[in-house]
Protein backbone atom coordinates (compact mmCIF):
# COMPACT_ATOMS: atom_id res chain seq x y z
CA UNK A 1 0.00 0.00 0.00
CA UNK A 2 1.78 3.13 -1.37
CA UNK A 3 0.84 6.27 1.08
CA UNK A 4 0.88 10.06 -1.56
CA UNK A 5 0.90 13.26 -0.23
CA UNK A 6 1.43 14.87 -3.76
CA UNK A 7 -1.25 15.43 -6.01
CA UNK A 8 1.02 14.58 -8.89
CA UNK A 9 2.48 11.87 -7.70
CA UNK A 10 -0.99 9.96 -7.49
CA UNK A 11 -1.97 11.35 -10.61
CA UNK A 12 1.00 9.55 -12.55
CA UNK A 13 0.34 6.21 -10.57
CA UNK A 14 -3.41 6.64 -12.19
CA UNK A 15 -2.34 7.25 -15.46
CA UNK A 16 0.39 4.70 -15.20
CA UNK A 17 -2.56 1.40 -14.04
CA UNK A 18 -4.83 3.36 -16.84
CA UNK A 19 -2.06 2.35 -19.46
CA UNK A 20 -1.56 -0.46 -18.23
CA UNK A 21 -5.62 -1.31 -18.97
CA UNK A 22 -6.51 -1.78 -15.02
CA UNK A 23 -9.54 -0.90 -13.59
CA UNK A 24 -8.87 1.79 -10.95
CA UNK A 25 -11.67 1.88 -8.05
CA UNK A 26 -11.56 4.36 -5.33
CA UNK A 27 -13.10 5.39 -1.65
CA UNK A 28 -13.49 9.14 -0.74
CA UNK A 29 -13.57 9.60 2.85
CA UNK A 30 -12.23 12.01 5.77
CA UNK A 31 -10.46 9.46 7.69
CA UNK A 32 -11.50 8.13 11.29
CA UNK A 33 -12.23 5.14 9.29
CA UNK A 34 -15.18 2.72 10.85
CA UNK A 35 -16.70 -0.53 9.87
CA UNK A 36 -18.82 1.46 7.31
CA UNK A 37 -15.98 2.73 5.08
CA UNK A 38 -14.37 -0.73 5.21
CA UNK A 39 -17.47 -1.89 3.51
CA UNK A 40 -17.00 0.64 1.45
CA UNK A 41 -13.39 -0.31 0.92
CA UNK A 42 -14.08 -4.19 0.29
CA UNK A 43 -17.01 -3.42 -2.35
CA UNK A 44 -13.66 -1.28 -3.93
CA UNK A 45 -11.77 -4.20 -3.82
CA UNK A 46 -14.48 -6.03 -5.51
CA UNK A 47 -14.35 -3.77 -8.57
CA UNK A 48 -11.46 -2.88 -9.59
CA UNK A 49 -8.21 -4.03 -9.86
CA UNK A 50 -6.55 -0.84 -8.23
CA UNK A 51 -7.59 0.59 -5.35
CA UNK A 52 -7.46 3.96 -3.98
CA UNK A 53 -8.83 5.16 -0.92
CA UNK A 54 -8.41 9.15 0.15
CA UNK A 55 -7.99 10.56 3.46
CA UNK A 56 -8.64 14.26 4.33
CA UNK A 57 -10.45 16.37 5.96
CA UNK A 58 -12.02 18.98 3.65
CA UNK A 59 -12.23 22.15 5.18
CA UNK A 60 -14.64 23.62 2.31
CA UNK A 61 -17.57 21.34 3.19
CA UNK A 62 -17.58 22.41 6.83
CA UNK A 63 -20.02 25.35 7.40
CA UNK A 64 -19.05 25.50 10.95
CA UNK A 65 -15.27 26.14 11.97
CA UNK A 66 -15.27 24.53 15.35
CA UNK A 67 -16.95 21.27 14.10
CA UNK A 68 -13.55 21.01 11.35
CA UNK A 69 -11.17 21.62 14.58
CA UNK A 70 -12.85 18.74 16.57
CA UNK A 71 -13.52 16.42 13.24
CA UNK A 72 -11.06 13.73 14.71
CA UNK A 73 -7.89 13.10 12.43
CA UNK A 74 -6.50 9.60 12.80
CA UNK A 75 -4.08 9.12 9.95
CA UNK A 76 -1.87 6.52 11.77
CA UNK A 77 -4.93 4.12 13.19
CA UNK A 78 -6.43 4.68 9.74
CA UNK A 79 -3.83 3.16 7.54
CA UNK A 80 -3.46 0.25 10.35
CA UNK A 81 -7.21 -0.55 9.45
CA UNK A 82 -6.26 -0.19 5.78
CA UNK A 83 -3.15 -2.21 5.69
CA UNK A 84 -4.91 -5.87 5.67
CA UNK A 85 -7.44 -5.02 2.72
CA UNK A 86 -6.18 -5.29 -0.81
CA UNK A 87 -5.64 -1.34 -1.23
CA UNK A 88 -2.96 -0.31 -3.58
CA UNK A 89 -2.77 3.41 -2.73
CA UNK A 90 -4.12 5.81 -0.47
CA UNK A 91 -3.97 9.59 -1.06
CA UNK A 92 -3.99 11.54 2.23
CA UNK A 93 -2.90 15.73 1.06
CA UNK A 94 -2.16 18.49 3.73
CA UNK A 95 -4.41 21.11 2.67
CA UNK A 96 -2.02 23.46 1.15
CA UNK A 97 -1.91 20.86 -1.72
CA UNK A 98 -5.25 20.66 -2.26
CA UNK A 99 -6.35 24.44 -1.84
CA UNK A 100 -3.00 26.04 -2.64
CA UNK A 101 -4.42 29.62 -3.56
CA UNK A 102 -6.45 29.27 -0.27
CA UNK A 103 -9.95 27.68 0.43
CA UNK A 104 -11.93 30.72 -0.90
CA UNK A 105 -9.98 31.52 -3.92
CA UNK A 106 -10.24 28.13 -5.52
CA UNK A 107 -12.83 27.02 -8.20
CA UNK A 108 -15.85 25.55 -6.86
CA UNK A 109 -18.09 23.16 -8.33
CA UNK A 110 -22.16 23.56 -7.33
CA UNK A 111 -24.96 20.98 -7.87
CA UNK A 112 -28.00 23.81 -7.54
CA UNK A 113 -30.97 21.54 -7.86
CA UNK A 114 -30.11 19.19 -4.82
CA UNK A 115 -27.95 21.18 -2.22
CA UNK A 116 -29.74 23.71 -0.97
CA UNK A 117 -32.89 21.93 0.95
CA UNK A 118 -32.22 19.22 4.01
CA UNK A 119 -28.53 18.78 4.66
CA UNK A 120 -28.34 22.04 2.78
CA UNK A 121 -30.55 24.35 4.57
CA UNK A 122 -28.99 23.18 7.98
CA UNK A 123 -25.02 23.73 6.61
CA UNK A 124 -25.30 26.47 3.86
CA UNK A 125 -22.11 25.66 1.34
CA UNK A 126 -21.93 22.36 2.66
CA UNK A 127 -22.28 20.71 -0.61
CA UNK A 128 -20.49 22.80 -2.54
CA UNK A 129 -17.41 21.91 -0.91
CA UNK A 130 -18.49 18.18 -1.21
CA UNK A 131 -18.02 18.38 -4.71
CA UNK A 132 -15.90 21.30 -5.03
CA UNK A 133 -13.43 18.09 -3.15
CA UNK A 134 -15.07 14.82 -4.70
CA UNK A 135 -14.75 17.14 -8.59
CA UNK A 136 -10.53 17.26 -7.72
CA UNK A 137 -10.66 14.12 -5.59
CA UNK A 138 -11.99 12.53 -9.21
CA UNK A 139 -9.36 14.22 -11.31
CA UNK A 140 -6.78 13.41 -9.63
CA UNK A 141 -7.69 9.80 -8.83
CA UNK A 142 -8.89 9.34 -12.66
CA UNK A 143 -11.52 5.64 -11.04
CA UNK A 144 -13.54 4.24 -13.37
CA UNK A 145 -15.76 3.56 -10.24
CA UNK A 146 -16.42 5.21 -6.83
CA UNK A 147 -17.87 3.99 -4.04
CA UNK A 148 -20.50 5.71 -1.40
CA UNK A 149 -22.66 5.37 1.46
CA UNK A 150 -26.40 5.58 1.53
CA UNK A 151 -25.65 6.60 5.30
CA UNK A 152 -25.35 10.16 3.57
CA UNK A 153 -28.17 9.81 0.93
CA UNK A 154 -28.45 13.35 -0.05
CA UNK A 155 -24.51 13.41 -1.15
CA UNK A 156 -24.98 9.98 -2.64
CA UNK A 157 -27.52 12.15 -5.01
CA UNK A 158 -25.96 15.02 -5.52
CA UNK A 159 -22.57 13.18 -6.59
CA UNK A 160 -24.59 10.84 -8.94
CA UNK A 161 -25.91 14.20 -10.14
CA UNK A 162 -23.00 15.91 -10.52
CA UNK A 163 -21.08 12.86 -12.51
CA UNK A 164 -24.42 13.08 -15.01
CA UNK A 165 -24.01 16.65 -15.34
CA UNK A 166 -20.69 17.11 -16.10
CA UNK A 167 -19.74 13.53 -18.13
CA UNK A 168 -17.74 12.51 -15.86
CA UNK A 169 -16.99 9.35 -16.78
CA UNK A 170 -17.12 7.20 -13.64
CA UNK A 171 -19.29 4.81 -12.24
CA UNK A 172 -21.14 5.41 -8.66
CA UNK A 173 -21.76 2.93 -6.69
CA UNK A 174 -24.03 2.88 -3.38
CA UNK A 175 -23.38 0.67 -0.54
CA UNK A 176 -26.31 0.40 2.60
CA UNK A 177 -25.59 1.90 5.79
CA UNK A 178 -23.67 -0.29 8.31
CA UNK A 179 -25.10 0.23 11.75
CA UNK A 180 -23.74 -0.34 15.14
CA UNK A 181 -25.65 -3.70 16.81
CA UNK A 182 -28.49 -1.66 18.63
CA UNK A 183 -29.00 0.18 15.33
CA UNK A 184 -27.15 3.46 15.35
CA UNK A 185 -25.63 4.68 11.88
CA UNK A 186 -21.79 4.16 12.29
CA UNK A 187 -20.57 7.56 11.81
CA UNK A 188 -17.25 9.48 12.76
CA UNK A 189 -18.97 11.52 14.86
CA UNK A 190 -20.34 9.43 17.60
CA UNK A 191 -17.53 9.06 19.24
CA UNK A 192 -18.16 12.66 20.25
CA UNK A 193 -21.18 11.78 21.99
CA UNK A 194 -20.86 11.31 26.06
CA UNK A 195 -21.74 8.18 27.72
CA UNK A 196 -25.42 8.72 28.16
CA UNK A 197 -25.67 10.78 24.66
CA UNK A 198 -24.81 7.27 23.26
CA UNK A 199 -27.34 5.17 25.11
CA UNK A 200 -29.89 7.19 24.01
CA UNK A 201 -28.75 7.85 20.13
CA UNK A 202 -30.11 4.43 19.16
CA UNK A 203 -33.32 6.12 19.59
CA UNK A 204 -33.11 8.33 16.48
CA UNK A 205 -33.04 4.62 14.30
CA UNK A 206 -35.95 3.11 16.74
CA UNK A 207 -38.47 6.18 16.00
CA UNK A 208 -37.70 6.24 12.63
CA UNK A 209 -38.61 2.57 11.96
CA UNK A 210 -41.66 3.34 14.11
CA UNK A 211 -42.48 6.14 12.05
CA UNK A 212 -41.88 3.18 8.62
CA UNK A 213 -44.19 0.78 10.59
CA UNK A 214 -46.86 3.41 10.79
CA UNK A 215 -46.31 4.70 7.35
CA UNK A 216 -46.55 0.93 5.57
CA UNK A 217 -49.70 0.35 7.71
CA UNK A 218 -51.11 3.75 6.82
CA UNK A 219 -51.88 4.63 10.41
CA UNK A 220 -52.56 8.12 10.90
CA UNK A 221 -51.97 11.13 7.96
CA UNK A 222 -47.89 11.62 7.39
CA UNK A 223 -48.06 15.22 8.80
CA UNK A 224 -48.95 13.95 12.31
CA UNK A 225 -46.63 10.83 12.72
CA UNK A 226 -43.88 13.20 11.65
CA UNK A 227 -44.89 15.14 14.45
CA UNK A 228 -45.23 12.48 17.08
CA UNK A 229 -41.84 11.31 16.11
CA UNK A 230 -40.49 14.43 16.27
CA UNK A 231 -42.10 15.30 19.57
CA UNK A 232 -40.87 12.06 20.99
CA UNK A 233 -37.72 12.48 20.33
CA UNK A 234 -37.31 16.12 21.15
CA UNK A 235 -38.67 14.85 24.67
CA UNK A 236 -35.41 12.87 24.90
CA UNK A 237 -33.33 15.18 24.54
CA UNK A 238 -32.55 15.43 20.79
CA UNK A 239 -32.67 18.67 18.95
CA UNK A 240 -34.59 17.33 15.85
CA UNK A 241 -33.90 19.52 12.34
CA UNK A 242 -35.76 18.04 9.85
CA UNK A 243 -37.19 14.22 10.21
CA UNK A 244 -39.03 14.53 6.65
CA UNK A 245 -40.45 12.25 4.06
CA UNK A 246 -38.66 12.48 0.58
CA UNK A 247 -39.23 11.24 -2.92
CA UNK A 248 -36.24 8.54 -4.06
CA UNK A 249 -34.77 10.16 -7.52
CA UNK A 250 -35.22 13.58 -6.51
CA UNK A 251 -35.43 14.44 -2.66
CA UNK A 252 -38.68 16.48 -3.22
CA UNK A 253 -41.08 16.31 -1.21
CA UNK A 254 -42.89 12.97 -1.02
CA UNK A 255 -46.76 12.59 -2.93
CA UNK A 256 -48.95 9.66 -2.28
CA UNK A 257 -48.17 6.88 -4.75
CA UNK A 258 -44.38 7.99 -4.56
CA UNK A 259 -41.11 5.70 -3.87
CA UNK A 260 -39.92 7.70 -0.93
CA UNK A 261 -37.84 7.57 1.29
CA UNK A 262 -37.33 9.44 5.17
CA UNK A 263 -34.74 11.43 5.97
CA UNK A 264 -33.41 12.80 9.23
CA UNK A 265 -30.74 15.21 11.20
CA UNK A 266 -31.08 15.76 14.87
CA UNK A 267 -28.43 17.01 17.52
CA UNK A 268 -27.61 15.48 20.73
CA UNK A 269 -25.77 18.28 22.42
CA UNK A 270 -22.85 19.82 19.95
CA UNK A 271 -23.25 16.32 17.54
CA UNK A 272 -24.91 15.96 14.90
CA UNK A 273 -26.92 12.95 14.10
CA UNK A 274 -27.99 12.00 9.96
CA UNK A 275 -30.08 8.88 9.31
CA UNK A 276 -32.59 7.81 6.88
CA UNK A 277 -34.67 4.69 5.94
CA UNK A 278 -36.14 3.56 2.71
CA UNK A 279 -40.17 2.91 3.22
CA UNK A 280 -40.73 0.26 1.60
P1 LIG B 1 -16.96 10.44 5.29
O1 LIG B 1 -17.99 10.96 6.22
O2 LIG B 1 -15.64 10.02 5.84
O3 LIG B 1 -17.61 9.23 4.53
C1 LIG B 1 -16.93 8.59 3.49
C2 LIG B 1 -17.86 7.60 2.83
O4 LIG B 1 -18.27 6.62 3.78
C3 LIG B 1 -19.15 8.28 2.32
O5 LIG B 1 -19.51 7.74 1.05
C4 LIG B 1 -20.17 7.91 3.39
O6 LIG B 1 -21.50 7.88 2.92
C5 LIG B 1 -19.68 6.52 3.77
N1 LIG B 1 -20.17 6.12 5.10
C6 LIG B 1 -20.07 6.82 6.26
N2 LIG B 1 -20.68 6.17 7.27
C7 LIG B 1 -21.19 5.02 6.73
C8 LIG B 1 -21.94 3.91 7.25
N3 LIG B 1 -22.31 3.85 8.53
N4 LIG B 1 -22.28 2.93 6.39
C9 LIG B 1 -21.93 2.98 5.08
N5 LIG B 1 -21.21 3.99 4.53
C10 LIG B 1 -20.85 5.00 5.34
O7 LIG B 1 -18.69 11.61 3.14
C11 LIG B 1 -17.59 12.07 3.32
O8 LIG B 1 -16.65 11.53 4.15
C12 LIG B 1 -17.12 13.32 2.57
O9 LIG B 1 -18.20 14.17 2.34
C13 LIG B 1 -16.39 13.00 1.24
C14 LIG B 1 -17.33 12.31 0.24
C15 LIG B 1 -15.15 12.13 1.49
C16 LIG B 1 -15.93 14.33 0.59
O10 LIG B 1 -15.08 15.03 1.45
Amino acid sequence: MEIYSQIHAMQLQSRRWQQAGQRISFVPTMGNLHAGHLALVEKAVELGERVVVSIFVNPLQFNDPADFAAYRRSLDADLDKLAPLEVDAVFAPPEDEMYPHGRDATTQVDVPALSGILEGEHRPGHFRGVTTVVAKLFNIVQPDVAVFGEKDFQQLRIIECMVADLDMPVEIIAMPTVREADGLAMSSRNSRLSASQRQLAPLLYQTMQEFRQHYLAAEGNIAQLQAQATAGLAQAGFVVEYFSLRRHEDLAPAKPGDRCLLLVAARLGETRLIDNLCME
